[in-house]
């Protein structure tokens, strides 16, 4: 192939770049502008207005988030995840149950590319996602995890962190509607983080997550350190930005009465490997072994 041809495509390659960019630029601008449209309104707006409702009505020709012969080894060889395949819904709420060590943490930690999976095996709406930007990826698909690790400072200053990167100023009424999503109390925005419980940073986390319009939750064991009250509050803010905004939510959770409440669909995933999808309502009647040994130990 001639030098000119080389240097053409490599022109052309850029120019495709160039426009992916600016694309990707009006996108993020256009989801900015939704939202400070829906945040004009008067002083008591219902926190209904936080995030742009996503459509899941019409049939889209692809799902949310599609894994497809996901394989990972660690650097000592060991076959960590096995041709995982897994296709979510936009809408749908997915939790995933398993043994410790099986892979849960880790497959979930693919989607959002703290750890890169291989090129062609998780796509979020048909698009591959390590062809996006790390941190296009990071807000469009936010996670919280078993521990919540806060930065000093105020609730607020925690909250507007993510927007803040991408340039963008909170309103004090934006941060108190993204507390009140999360379950707490307005008043604590201008609290040092210093103090809270648990079960309160967890909400200033989920906060802090919604603060950068997530259309996808990635929650790894999220009330596994929590009370009963705060494991509520979390669950309920999860199920109402699922249910009025159309959120997509991905968690990981030993607690079966918590798959009852929250799942969809269940995936049990052993040994690096998905072996059952089910309903809630089907765990009852699970085929495999694994997933009837679970039941039976977490009654
Ligand atoms: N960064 C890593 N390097 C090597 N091995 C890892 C790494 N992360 C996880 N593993 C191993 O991968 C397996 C699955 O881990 P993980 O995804 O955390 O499981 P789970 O969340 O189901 O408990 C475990 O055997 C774990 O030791
Ligand atoms: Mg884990």
């Amino acid at each position: 192939m001639s030098a000119a041809r080389l240097e053409d495509q490599d022109r052309c390659m850029w120019v495709r770049s160039l426009i992916f960019c600016m694309l990707a630029r009006v996108v993020l601008v256009e989801t900015d502008l939704v939202h400070c449209v829906m945040d004009k309104g008067d002083e008591n707006e219902s926190i209904d207005y936080l995030l742009p409702i996503q459509d899941t009505s019409v049939k889209v020709q692809h799902p949310k988030i599609s894994i497809e012969g996901l394989d990972r080894f660690s650097d000592e060889g060991d076959h960590i995840l096995k041709n995982v395949s897994l296709r979510v819904e936009a809408g749908q709420i997915v939790g995933i149950i398993g043994p410790s060590g099986s892979g849960k943490s880790t497959l979930l930690r693919a989607i959002n590319r703290l750890w890169e999976p291989p090129a062609g095996t998780i796509f979020v709406d048909g698009e591959d996602i390590t062809k996006q930007s790390v941190v296009s990826v990071r807000r469009r698909c936010g996670m919280l995890f078993q521990t919540p690790t806060l930065f000093e400072g105020t609730v607020a200053d925690n909250v507007k962190y993510g927007p803040s990167l991408a340039g963008e100023k909170l309103t004090d009424k934006r941060i108190e509607d993204l507390l009140k999503a999360a379950d707490l109390d307005p008043s604590f925005a201008y609290k040092s983080v210093i103090g809270l419980s648990v079960g309160q940073a967890q909400r200033v986390a989920l906060a802090r997550t919604l603060a950068n319009v997530p259309e996808i939750l990635l929650l790894d064991e999220p009330t596994s350190a929590l009370d009963p009250i705060s494991t509520k509050h979390i669950e309920e803010s999860v199920l109402h930005l699922n249910r009025t905004r159309g959120l997509t939510v991905v968690f990981v959770s030993h607690s079966l009465d918590q798959v009852r409440r929250l799942a969809d669909v269940v995936c049990l995933l052993a040994n690096g490997q998905i072996v059952e999808v089910l309903t809630p309502s089907e765990l009852d009647n699970a085929q495999h072994p694994l997933v009837r040994d679970y039941i039976a130990a977490s009654m």
